[in-house]
């Protein structure tokens, strides 16, 4: 019979996703998410909203994943949960379940870096990354190039100055009609478009990013085509998703390059929501070859927020012993 002894369970619940998982002796045993489709009706993410829906989720969400790994409660050795960034309401549900959790069953507490997760997600499951290793952590919130020395040590090489790339396809997808989140559609449209429409690249020095022009010049060049023709955006809808997407894409991967050529690294990996891309994993794959670069591409289910990901990075946290204590309070923001 396997030692059940060992087990960590992750929250997560930053956003819209409540999320649980089970972690124990080196592998994911479950991995529960509760997604909140009743965003959609609003277009985006609506904070109030997103609380209610965690408090009504979580204890269920927490049940089927103890139930799924086979495992009790009295089973676990610590708590691991999100304290940011995220929307406050939505972070302190999980928290808040965190903490009581973690002191009726008398274990330690473990605060995590939901960036930080997105980037130790690629340890759920095999291959594994060696260290360093660069990491595009592309999501709806940020876009950040890393360098992640170890576990529990990543340096910031570059970041957006405005939008993230979730965000530009979220927006630009909202400007077409697309429902939230926009991103997945673009998607699936792209693959049967042809990046026709030339939108402009940001100059942006070093390795930061920005994305709130491309919002811009898209919004502009829709409303020129649309006076031209009403019903331009129907008639030309995936090579527009096309264009969005490849452009979003070639911004990323020429600073991910760049990031490649400073350090000498040429182990890549991406992680977050936008990581899902089908776009994006083949143009990563396409440089690869030609770079002669190790790409690291994670498994759809922990691209998108999961709480895998936050018991993978708990269970680090709890070898080096790094706690929290019952004042622990959420973070809206929390650089990696
Ligand atoms: O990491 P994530 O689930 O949540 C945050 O931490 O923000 O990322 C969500 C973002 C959204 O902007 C969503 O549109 C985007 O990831 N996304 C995608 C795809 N799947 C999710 N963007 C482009 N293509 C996808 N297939
Ligand atoms: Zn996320």
């Amino acid at each position: 019979m396997t030692d059940k002894k060992g087990a960590i369970l992750g929250i997560e619940s930053s956003c819209d996703d409540t999320a649980a998982a089970v972690w124990m002796h080196g592998e994911i045993l479950s991995n529960v998410v509760a997604s909140q489709d009743i965003h959609k009706e609003y277009g985006g993410v609506v904070p109030e909203v997103a609380s209610r829906a965690h408090q009504q989720n979580l204890i269920p969400v927490v049940d089927t994943a103890l139930n799924r790994a086979g495992i009790k409660k009295e089973d676990l050795v610590a708590i691991a949960f999100t304290r940011g960034p995220g929307l406050i309401g939505s972070l302190l549900v999980g928290v808040t379940f965190a903490k009581s959790f973690a002191l009726s069953l008398d274990i330690p507490l473990i605060e995590v870096n939901h960036m930080q997760a997105h980037v130790l997600a690629h340890f759920a499951r095999d291959p594994k990354p060696a260290f360093p290793f660069l990491c595009l952590t592309v999501s709806g919130g940020h876009t950040q190039i890393l360098r992640v020395n170890s576990p529990l040590e990543m340096e910031v090489l570059g970041e957006t100055i405005d939008d993230a790339a979730g965000e530009a396809f979220d927006k630009t997808g909202k400007l077409i009609g697309l429902p939230y989140p926009a991103g997945p559609e673009i998607d699936k449209l792209a693959n049967q478009g042809k990046p026709v429409f030339d939108f402009p690249e940001p100059q942006i020095e070093g390795l930061n990013f920005s994305f709130s022009g491309l919002k811009t010049a898209i919004l502009y060049f829709l409303q020129r085509e649309v006076k031209k023709d009403p019903d331009f955006v129907k008639a030309n809808l995936a090579d527009i998703c096309a264009s969005v997407q490849d452009r979003i894409v070639t911004i990323l991967l020429k600073k991910l390059k760049k990031a490649a050529k400073q350090t000498g690294i040429s182990r890549v990996a991406i992680a977050g929501g936008v990581s899902a891309n089908s776009g994006l994993r083949r143009a990563l794959q396409a440089e690869a070859n030609q770079s002669d670069w190790e790409t690291f591409i994670p498994d759809f289910e922990f691209c998108t927020d999961n709480a895998a990901m936050i018991a993978v990075t708990g269970w680090y946290k709890y070898q080096a012993g790094e706690f929290s204590s019952q004042e622990v309070a959420p973070l809206a923001r929390w650089q990696v």
